[in-house]
């Protein structure tokens, strides 16, 4: 269930950074929730994304939220540290691996550069508990998640997320994730080949 990798769906992950960032760099802060991180590569996948594209001044004032149920309590220490195995690095680019991950103590390990780590902080959260962890989110990501969930859960959940979004603040869920009718009216779509959508 916890399956995830670095770079995946990277076509979502460029629409995050050409549709949305010219907006959430108008804000002094920008706060990013992915929900559903597992071990932590979709989050700093973006974490990197949105580096290549700023300079150190903006970047300092993103901050990214990864939540996850974290069912056998395995993801906090890997995310906190952020360090993967040699499998787990395979499919990122060249250019950006030598960039942001150095040698870890442990041969056949790499460790992210604290720059791109302390970008993001774990908290253990069950979606299904609606509670959200604030209100002023200017983008959740949730990817590969809410498909395990009801039609009720994912109608419920979504409406969380618009609740925690701040005013105009951006969804992204996977390709195959379509916005359920119900809500069509708290979302709007921002591109036509992402499932990436703006808070009415
Ligand atoms: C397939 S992984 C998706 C990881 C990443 N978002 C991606 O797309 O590559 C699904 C994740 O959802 C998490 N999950 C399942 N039910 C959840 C819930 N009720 N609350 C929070 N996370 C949950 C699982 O623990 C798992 O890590």
């Amino acid at each position: 269930m916890a399956f995830t990798y670095f770079f995946r769906d990277l076509q979502t992950l460029e629409v995050i950074r050409d549709f949305t960032l010219p907006y959430l760099k108008t804000k002094q802060f920008i706060k990013i929730w992915d929900a559903g991180c597992a071990m932590g590569q979709e989050p700093y996948s973006l974490s990197i994304i949105l580096r290549e594209t700023m300079g150190y001044m903006y970047f300092r004032n993103i901050k990214i939220l990864a939540t996850d149920i974290d069912e056998y309590n395995q993801f906090e220490k890997i995310i906190e540290e952020g360090v993967y195995k040699e499998e787990q690095i395979r499919r990122i680019p060249k250019e950006i691996f030598n960039k942001y991950f150095k040698v870890d103590k442990i041969e056949g390990q790499y460790k992210l550069i604290d720059e791109i780590r302390t970008s993001v902080q774990f908290k253990k959260h069950d979606l299904l508990s609606l509670k959200m962890p604030s209100n002023d989110f200017g983008l959740i990501i949730c990817k590969n998640v809410l498909l395990h969930f009801n039609e009720e859960e994912r109608i419920n959940v979504i409406k969380m997320y618009y609740e925690a979004l701040m005013a105009g603040g951006f969804l992204a869920m996977e390709q195959t994730q379509k916005l359920p009718k119900a809500l069509n009216h708290l979302f709007e779509p921002v591109v036509s080949n992402a499932q990436v959508y703006r808070k009415i």
